[in-house]
């Protein structure tokens, strides 16, 4: 889709691989960067082809339904035993799980932040990692948190692996590239990625300053929502989604391996590259979407459905239709609705809702919700339309109108999500934004017909 996923990629031992794309979500791949690596007809032949060793990544119990069921086999220069060594317990200040609630930070209430600004200290993607919400409990493995990232360095030698969670990164600004055990995935805004639990990579910085947004789903992992009526086709394809072929590093290099483990970190040293899978096949696997290809579907007469219409990605919770996370996209569209307040409507929701602006104005709040910009409403607190947006939606002529140059995003959980200390504290929050209602006025005074 994009033209550097084309272009040679050099390594750090001097090799070239071309990074390339598979396409599918959740699709059974097969990959090999070495003809004859991959295991055919059986996954652990007595002796593997090339002295490699021959491995199992199990993201899903091993007794998970079959259409849930998710596994990767690797071939490998050295087993994962060999990518670990003694941990030690090290401090990441800024990168926070849930429970994570602080006792003088209030969470209750409408939330709005400007977007929080890069400095002068060299950040990776571990250092730069800011938590602004936690919800559920990473320990049980329900909830989510929320991160904005702020990356100037890349990891070199260093390489890093969530057991905790699966991670949905939303870029905003700068690319990145995600170099994985299973392959090599490059990374610019309007795309998203999801790195899976127990995928050892490392981060690089193709264009920096880097900055986006961070989903970490403790539960269970990211599906395509139902389109029940909607049918086959429209909201994200299948096939829009694409997963790297292998690729692999052959490099003795003293290295370090980071692991978030129960919202701890740890460290252990080894003397390799542990990205050296040279072939693997399985459904359990790095994957990148570009959200210009999700297909928005909408009311085409009167009224509109309720923003779930916009699911690009579900976490289901065990409770059917309950998720533990909705990944939501609000792009550019058409509004064709007659007689109808087209923007969204006032409400409050048990679902709680982070939203960040990827790029352009939010037709809710067309000021103070900015690109690179976040907000918060959490559980059962009202929000809707500020005054201007209300008074401009209820007297414009409703003639079609398309919503160009707009992309935001909402993280909507079942769970309350709780600020951090960071969000609370040190992150440019907007201390007026309630006010952005106050102005809102009484109109009833008793007299049938008034509008
Ligand atoms: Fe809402």
């Amino acid at each position: 889709m994009n033209e550097m996923d084309r272009k040679p990629m050099v390594q750090a031992d001097g090799g070239t691989v071309t990074p390339g794309y598979m396409p599918g979500f959740g699709n059974d791949f097969e990959t090999e960067a070495l003809p004859g690596a991959l295991p055919q007809g059986m996954n652990s032949p007595q002796k593997c082809n090339y002295g490699l060793y021959g491995e199992q990544l199990s993201g899903t119990a091993f007794t998970a339904p079959s259409h849930q069921n998710e596994r990767t086999w690797c071939y490998r220069i050295r087993p994962s035993v060999k990518h670990s060594s003694r941990y030690t317990k090290i401090d990441v200040p800024y990168w926070k799980s849930a429970p994570n609630v602080i006792e003088d930070v209030q969470s209750l209430g409408q939330y709005r932040w400007d977007p929080v600004e890069h400095t002068d200290q060299p950040l990776n993607w571990i250092t730069g990692m800011r938590t602004m919400t936690t919800a559920g409990d990473v320990n049980t493995q329900v909830g989510m948190a929320s991160h904005i990232y702020l990356v100037t360095e890349s990891m070199t030698d260093d390489y890093f692996f969530s057991a905790d969670s699966e991670l949905l990164i939303v870029p905003q600004e700068g690319r990145l590239r995600f170099a994985t055990e299973l392959g090599i995935i490059d990374l610019e805004p309007k795309e998203i990625a999801i790195i899976p639990r127990g995928l050892l990579y490392r981060v690089e910085v193709l264009e920096g300053p880097a900055r986006g947004f961070v989903c970490e789903n403790y539960g269970q992992k990211f599906e395509l929502p139902g389109r029940g009526p909607i049918g086959a086709n429209c909201m994200a394809n299948r096939r829009d989604f694409k997963s790297p072929v292998a690729a692999f590093e052959d490099r003795e290099a003293a290295s370090t391996v980071t692991v978030k483990w129960c919202g701890q970190f740890h460290r252990c040293e080894i003397g390799h590259s542990p990205l050296d899978v040279v072939a693997w096949h399985g459904n359990y696997a790095p994957v990148k979407y570009d959200l210009r290809t999700y297909c928005p579907v909408g009311s085409i007469l009167f009224d509109h459905p309720d923003p779930s219409i916009f699911t690009v990605l579900t976490a289901p919770s065990g409770v059917p239709g309950t998720a533990n996370i909705d990944f939501v996209l609000f792009r550019e569209r058409w509004m064709v609705m007659e007689d109808t307040f087209r923007p969204p409507w006032y409400h409050k929701n048990i679902m709680s809702e982070l939203m960040g602006n990827i790029y352009g104005q939010y037709d809710a709040k067309p000021q103070g919700f900015i690109p690179g910009g976040m907000s918060l409403h959490n559980m059962m607190i009202p929000h809707g339309p500020d005054k201007n947006a209300f008074e401009g939606a209820s007297n414009a002529d409703l003639k079609p109108e398309k919503l160009d140059n707009t992309m935001s995003f909402m993280f909507e959980t079942r769970f309350p999500q709780h600020l951090t200390e960071f969000a609370g504290k040190e992150a440019p929050l907007q201390d007026d934004y309630i006010d952005c209602w106050s102005d809102i006025d009484k109109k009833f005074d008793g007299t049938p017909g008034k509008k």
